[in-house]
């Protein structure tokens, strides 16, 4: 089957199992700290298509690592989903790929390898992963080689606009990938040096949908369903990535996909919103221990954002001493917020 056929076919089955079939596929996109297992779950539960790990090192995995390795734990209820690989170095890549069909995870729980050409992190570039490789193509095609030939599923990946201004290469990169045997390519539109300021450009990302026979993920700047639809209507991508927007609003994949379908969207009450922080702590603490209590403090600022009362739990919380008081916290709050609902 032709490379691209991969990818055709994997757009084609998402649009058919969508909670909303026939909608085009709206992917979750990686983001390190944040898409482990619980908040996958999340997203699903709420009508996302597709999730992502969190960037896991090659080299990390090569050296069995084991916490990176924890950062691969997928459980049966997140799928589909992918592992999101990040490296330099086209022989270990090939080779932590097929380790990781060995050893730790199955085609059928992991349908997608994704490498990381776009992380614009200091930490990251200064060792020529993430999008230090848009400024070296011929490397980041033999990464590509290497992964597809190693993987049993299809691999994607995922790069922004270029380097900077003067070096806005995504339209060349993204052929090259087409050719190296990516079945499908994310496009965050901006550049490495913009890392998350202005706002992402939704030009480049169709002149890479004109540029490749592979389907396109267009992604950066989705808040809404409306914001989903303009990327749609702008770019002619077959597929959606939203990242910060989940961040504490797992229900946003609920909105845009209605959206999608043109039907009407009620968003969730507080105490709705409050119920999803206390599943998403719950199942976090179950996979992650009691002690990683302090990881879910960022998720209950964001799922708090905006409500009354919200600054001073997020102070009461970020001093909080053990998991049982953060539930406690969460707990009280909503039960207040609901008296002041009534
Ligand atoms: C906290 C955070 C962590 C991220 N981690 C990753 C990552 O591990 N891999 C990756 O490819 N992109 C990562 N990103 C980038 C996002 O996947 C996405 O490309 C970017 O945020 C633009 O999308 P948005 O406008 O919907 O946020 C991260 C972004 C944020 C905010």
């Amino acid at each position: 089957m032709m490379k691209a056929d991969k990818g055709e076919r994997l757009f084609a089955l998402l649009k058919k199992q969508s909670s909303k079939p026939g909608t085009p596929p709206v992917l979750l996109a990686p983001m390190a700290g944040i898409t482990d297992s619980a908040f996958r779950r999340l997203a699903i539960d709420r009508g996302c298509d597709f999730t992502f790990t969190e960037m896991v090192s090659a080299n990390g995995l090569h050296y069995n690592n084991r916490k990176t390795e924890e950062l691969i734990s997928i459980s049966g209820a997140e799928t589909p989903c992918g592992v999101q690989l990040f490296g330099h170095d086209p022989a270990i890549v090939a080779e932590t790929v097929a380790r990781l069909f060995e050893r730790l995870v199955t085609p059928a729980q992991v349908s997608v390898v994704d490498i990381n050409m776009g992380c614009p992190a200091p930490k990251i570039t200064s060792n020529g992963d993430g999008s230090a490789l848009m400024r070296d193509p011929c490397l980041a095609g033999r990464i590509i080689e290497a992964a597809v030939k190693a993987s049993p599923v299809p691999v994607s990946v995922k790069f922004r606009k270029g380097w900077d201004g003067d070096n806005v290469n995504a339209v060349e990169f993204a052929r090259m990938a087409e050719e190296s045997g990516a079945s499908f390519i994310t496009v965050h539109g901006r550049t490495r040096m913009q890392m998350y300021a202005g706002t992402a450009d939704r030009e480049i990302i169709a002149r890479v949908v004109d540029a490749v026979s592979i389907p396109v993920v267009g992604n950066g700047d989705i808040f809404s369903g409306g914001s989903a639809l303009d990327m749609f209507e702008k770019t002619g991508c077959a597929g959606i990535m939203i990242a910060r927007g989940a961040q504490g609003d797992p229900f946003i994949f609920a909105e845009v996909k209605a959206a999608l379908a043109g039907e009407s969207y009620t968003p969730p009450t507080e105490a709705e919103r409050l119920d999803a922080a206390l599943s998403h702590i719950s199942e976090y603490l179950s996979g992650h221990g009691t002690r990683a209590f302090a990881d879910m403090r960022k998720h209950v600022a964001w799922y708090t954002k905006g409500m009354y009362g919200s600054t001073e739990l997020r102070r009461r919380v970020n001093v909080c001493a053990d998991a049982d008081e953060l539930i406690a916290l969460v707990r009280e709050f909503r039960a207040a917020r609901l008296t002041e609902e009534e």
